[in-house]
């Protein structure tokens, strides 16, 4: 009887601590992002790997790296992309049986312009959903977004998936972004996917990935408008939302190759890291100055850390657009 008594008093001693100086539990996590190639061999037309000067370091995620992340971090779930190409990693498989070993659901993107072996990656995690981008139904559309990509070779990889998937399981998903340019090629796409079992996942592109955490809509709109759909509900048709807090720092977090954490992947510049997994313990990260900044943004409004991306977010409403 004492003991529950104890243990109710100190979960509400817990919760109210939560609440007044905004840490939060580090055992679990709902879900993290992860980046296993800082690095791409595409120049989409507007990804943050052709818009935004790079100032990150680019390179390989080590495995260890990974098995850290997922030791400190617990999550429920995973994503193994952010702003890079993750089939570009040689030991790709690893990370994604990793996951599967620990009952980690997967989502995975590419953009299946690499060679890559199907097989070794559906038996790798029969349980995963791999996604592919692609915007367009032949090679003229498709390089406008994915410049310097090859339709052929994305079709190749699709098939090639199609039967690894039938064979081991898992999900197979397509990405297709509508664009001003692609809009009667998307009837073709969703028939291609009912004949392959293909999950499509159709949404509006966004005019820049980057910019429209930290500035206005207006700052960058003019220059980037022409991609957008005429039916799209994001730029021409916006009806008034109700305010959103974000749940990303409370629940979730991204991290590049390099350990390094970010508050959510709309965050790309070093500046506004929180910290290095590699250098500092989680709880610490976690739970500390930069983190609780960030909650305390998007809860109370109170903006204490200039240096945390979430407060510019917060400010410009991004999440309410
Ligand atoms: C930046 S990519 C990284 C993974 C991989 N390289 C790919 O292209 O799928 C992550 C996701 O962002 C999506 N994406 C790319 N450009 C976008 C845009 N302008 N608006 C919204 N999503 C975009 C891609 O389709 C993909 O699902
Ligand atoms: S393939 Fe993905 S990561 Fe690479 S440039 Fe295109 S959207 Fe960005
Ligand atoms: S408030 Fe903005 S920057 Fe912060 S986690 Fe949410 S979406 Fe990302």
């Amino acid at each position: 009887m004492i003991k529950v008594l104890v243990s109710k008093i100190k979960k509400a001693v817990r919760r109210a601590k939560r609440k007044i100086v905004f840490t939060a539990s580090h055992s679990r996590l709902d879900k993290i992002w992860f980046e296993p190639v800082g690095g791409c061999n595409l120049r989409c037309a507007l990804c943050v790997n052709s818009i935004a000067p790079v100032k990150r370091k680019r390179g390989l995620a080590k495995l260890e790296t990974f098995i850290k992340v997922l030791d400190e971090t617990n999550p429920k779930e995973a994503e193994l992309c952010a702003w890079g190409e993750p089939l570009l990693h040689p030991q790709i498989d690893s990370f994604l049986k990793i996951c599967y070993q620990r009952g980690i659901g997967l989502y995975v993107s590419s953009n299946f312009n690499v060679k890559a072996d199907f097989d070794r990656l559906f038996q790798a995690n029969p349980k995963m959903e791999l996604a592919f981008s692609c915007y367009g139904m032949n090679q003229e559309t498709y390089q406008l977004y994915h410049k310097g990509g090859d339709f052929r070779l994305v079709m190749d990889n699709v098939m090639k998936a199609v039967e690894a998937r039938k064979k081991y399981g898992g999900t197979l998903s397509w990405v297709w972004l509508k664009h001003r340019y692609n809009t009667k090629e998307l009837s073709e796409c969703l028939e291609m996917c009912k004949r392959y079992d293909i999950k499509p996942l159709v949404s509006d592109i966004r005019l820049d990935l980057r910019r429209e955490v930290l500035d206005p809509l207006s700052s960058y709109k003019d220059d980037n408008i022409h991609w957008a759909a005429e039916d799209s509900r994001r730029y021409f048709k916006k009806t008034k939302k109700k305010k959103m807090k974000c749940p990303l720092p409370f629940r979730t977090a991204s991290f590049d190759f390099d350990g390094s954490v970010l508050v959510c992947c709309s965050s790309y510049d070093n500046e506004h890291d929180m910290g290095n997994i590699l250098e500092e313990p989680w709880k610490d990260i976690w739970n500390g100055r930069k983190y609780r900044a960030a909650r305390r943004a998007i809860r109370w409004g109170i903006f204490s850390e200039p240096a945390v991306i979430c407060q510019r977010c917060v400010k410009r409403g991004y999440r309410d657009e």
